[in-house]
């Protein structure tokens, strides 16, 4: 098998592809043979060792997610039937030619979806149910705020909110992802390089919002914060303004994003009657029921067509580097996947 290596965290040069032997499933376990395996912006937090949960695992392989075909199957496991075309998550270890799994980790693709395009979907999507359904615990008519909109978890955080019948005014940070999100249900969309950010929100919300989706972590922590109507929720997920895009991060950098870091204080979440909940579904990996659960509401969805394909970008799997370097400019839309 052919899988990405990282043996210490670093710079893009520290992914190397390395040739190995061919795992064996144990029993109870499946293996998959990839094809497509999907790129989310944690995995260059992996890369760059800034990422809490892999802490202590280099040498490693990132990835959350991948797609191929059932090539062998364990002792004790009768499905999924071997040459069935599946999907699936896994903690780490997806940027491979070969994945072993356990079956409650991966689920059959959907019909008319491709390997890439269903290796971009479980982790994004996974996250944005989490978010919205665990986290926020959404309403129909709720007004939401959606920050990097046209991104892999904003892209799926749309839709999914449009199921829930809540209204999302996206943000973005270049005006060549606006129409993704309109298309993806988004009812306006800020483009914050060309207007300022919180004097729009304010022109067209002015009520506030009930629930704010922050990916950034950084600047728009407190700003989204006083925009939360009464009982709104600002849900914190992600902390990619930490990390300057297109550069290497440097530790006082890192230090100072830290420092920058609003802290809130229980007794105005009191008095202002709003929440700040933060969570990772990194560390819900496991919780099998609630995976099958998310996953069959999800598979739905997609079978009623009310959950449409996001554009995916293929890279080969030799070109590893040049997806992180992507991802981390801040200017894709949707989602990557490596081609095996
Ligand atoms: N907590 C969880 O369970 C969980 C799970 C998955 C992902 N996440 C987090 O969710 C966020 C989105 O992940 P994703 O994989 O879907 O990525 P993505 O949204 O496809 O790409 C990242 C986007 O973030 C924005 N951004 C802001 N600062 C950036 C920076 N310094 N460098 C690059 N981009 C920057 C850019 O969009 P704009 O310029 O348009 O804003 C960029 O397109 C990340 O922060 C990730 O860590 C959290």
């Amino acid at each position: 098998m052919r899988r990405v290596l990282i043996n210490k965290p670093g710079s893009h040069d520290v992914l190397k592809l390395v040739t190995e032997a061919d795992p064996r499933p144990a029993a109870g376990q499946v293996l998959v043979r990839v094809r497509a395996a999907g790129v989310n912006f944690a995995d260059c937090i992996v890369r760059m060792g800034y990422y809490q949960a892999a802490r202590g695992l280099y040498p490693m392989t990132p990835g959350f997610e991948f797609a191929g075909t059932v090539e062998a199957r364990g002792e004790g496991v009768s499905e999924p039937e071997l040459g069935a075309s599946v999907f699936g998550i896994t903690r780490f270890g997806g940027y491979s030619s070969h994945v072993v799994a356990e079956p409650w980790q991966v689920w059959p693709c959907p019909e008319g979806w491709d390997a890439a395009e269903c290796a971009a979907f479980p982790a994004v999507a996974f996250t944005a149910h989490y978010g919205l359904f665990h986290a926020a615990r959404v309403a129909a008519g709720e007004s939401l705020l959606v920050h990097s909109a046209a991104g892999g978890v904003g892209t799926a955080l749309l839709q999914l909110a449009a199921i829930a019948g809540c209204r999302s005014l996206a943000v973005v940070g270049s005006a060549h992802k606006i129409r993704l999100c309109r298309e993806l249900g988004a009812w306006d969309v800020i483009d914050r390089s060309t207007v300022e950010l919180w004097g729009e929100a304010d022109r067209l919300v002015p009520e506030g919002f009930d629930v704010v989706f922050d990916s950034g972590g950084v600047e728009t922590l407190r700003e989204g914060y006083r925009r939360l109507a009464q009982g709104g929720r600002l849900v914190t997920y992600g902390f990619a303004e930490m990390f300057p895009r297109g550069k290497d991060v440097s530790l006082p950098g890192l230090a100072l994003s830290y420092l920058r870091m609003p802290r809130f204080n229980p007794l105005e979440l009191t008095a202002a009657n709003r929440g700040v909940i933060g969570f990772n579904v990194v560390h819900l990996f496991g919780k099998r029921d609630m995976a099958s659960k998310a996953m069959a509401e999800l598979l739905g969805w997609i079978r009623e067509k009310r959950i449409r394909k996001t554009p995916v970008a293929r890279y080969p799997i030799d070109a590893v580097i040049e997806a992180h370097r992507a991802l981390e400019s801040g200017q894709t839309v949707g989602k990557l996947v490596l081609m095996m």
